[in-house]
């Protein structure tokens, strides 16, 4: 198989990439994984990097041509809710028009798309979604999302749209909640932990694992894609705290009423997964084994190697 990754810099991306050949993919265990950076530098043996501006005019079209994907997995996006909120349309151009283009250019053959989406496209007001809950998004990050999971059905029904919500080790140490707590925590920085917002977040490297089994199944349309356990921010905090003999007492418990975060957030992004959990005929995994592995990962040297890959 030959995988395409978008947005392989990114969190989910880059992690899904050293993924692909630790996969059961489809039978095989050896597959040519390209992936693609923009703004960031990326130096690794594990798979060929390609360096695109996907938005430049005829380059999807050229990376396409290029590299004849089977499956393509676009993690490419705006994924910041703050930069989203000051670059509306860049928001749209990468989370609407880019997918649609791919979406569009995968339908007249030769490959299969998997297009990530967001928990945040319900404004959390109840929890517990299922795919056909109505989607009310809040903010422009959440508004282009599901205008790009509109855009990818549209153009090619057979493509996998999967909303996630994730956490993990980063390029940059930056990317993920779990990296935020644990990079405050080890400084001794005092910090908040929400208490009123809920989420069920899927440590990125199983959450890939997950994503290649949908891939190798021929599943399509939408799926949530979340861990089977939620909890709040401030919960995962604590629970990060102790996976790594931090001090817990340094994240104090309030409300997000009490941030100054300006954009306005969803509360309660639960999300049901039985669809996917019928597909695949087993559970998911849940965000504590994930903290496990994150943990293990730690140890192992891989936080370490993937800082080492932006040298
Ligand atoms: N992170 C989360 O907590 C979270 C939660 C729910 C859903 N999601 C979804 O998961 C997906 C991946 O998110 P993430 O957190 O991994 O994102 P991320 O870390 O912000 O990475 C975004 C990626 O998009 C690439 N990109 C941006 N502009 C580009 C362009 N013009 N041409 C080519 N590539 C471009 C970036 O490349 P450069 O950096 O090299 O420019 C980067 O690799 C997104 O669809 C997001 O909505 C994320």
């Amino acid at each position: 198989m030959r995988i395409l990754v978008t947005g392989a810099s990114g969190l989910l991306g880059l992690n899904l990439a050293l993924e692909a050949n630790a996969s059961q993919y489809g039978g095989h265990s050896e597959h040519t994984v390209i992936g693609v950076v923009n703004s960031h530098r990326l130096f690794t043996q594990a798979f060929e990097v390609i360096q695109a501006d996907l938005l430049a005019p005829g380059a999807l079209e050229s990376l396409i041509d290029k590299t004849q994907p089977d499956w393509i997995f676009n993690c490419a996006a705006l994924a910041i809710v703050d930069e989203c909120e000051a670059n509306p349309d860049l928001a749209k151009k990468l989370n609407v028009e880019l997918p649609r283009k791919l979406a569009t250019i995968v339908a007249r053959g030769g490959a299969r798309l998997v297009h990530i989406s967001t928990d945040s496209v319900f404004d959390g007001q109840v929890g517990s979604y299922v795919e056909e809950d109505h989607p009310n998004p809040l903010n422009v990050y959440a508004r282009t999302k599901l205008a790009g999971e509109q855009a990818v059905a549209e153009a090619d029904p057979y493509a996998i749209i999967a909303r996630v919500n994730l956490f993990g080790w980063s390029l940059t140490g930056k990317r993920s909640l779990a990296e935020w707590f644990y990079s405050n925590l080890i400084q001794g920085s005092p910090i908040l932990g929400f208490t009123d917002v809920y989420f069920c977040p899927m440590l990125v490297n199983d959450l890939a694992q997950v994503l290649f089994r949908m891939a190798a199944l021929g599943l399509n349309g939408l799926y949530h894609v979340a861990s089977p356990k939620c909890t709040s921010k401030y919960g995962f905090g604590v629970a990060v705290a102790r996976q790594f003999g931090l001090d817990d007492r340094l994240i104090s418990p309030v409300s997000i009423s009490e941030s100054d975060l300006k954009v306005v957030r969803s509360p309660r992004l639960t999300l049901r997964c039985d669809k996917l959990v019928q597909a695949l005929g087993g559970p998911l995994p849940d965000w504590e084994s994930g903290l496990s592995r994150f943990f293990e990962l730690y140890r192992q040297g891989y936080t370490q190697a993937l800082h080492n890959m932006a040298r």
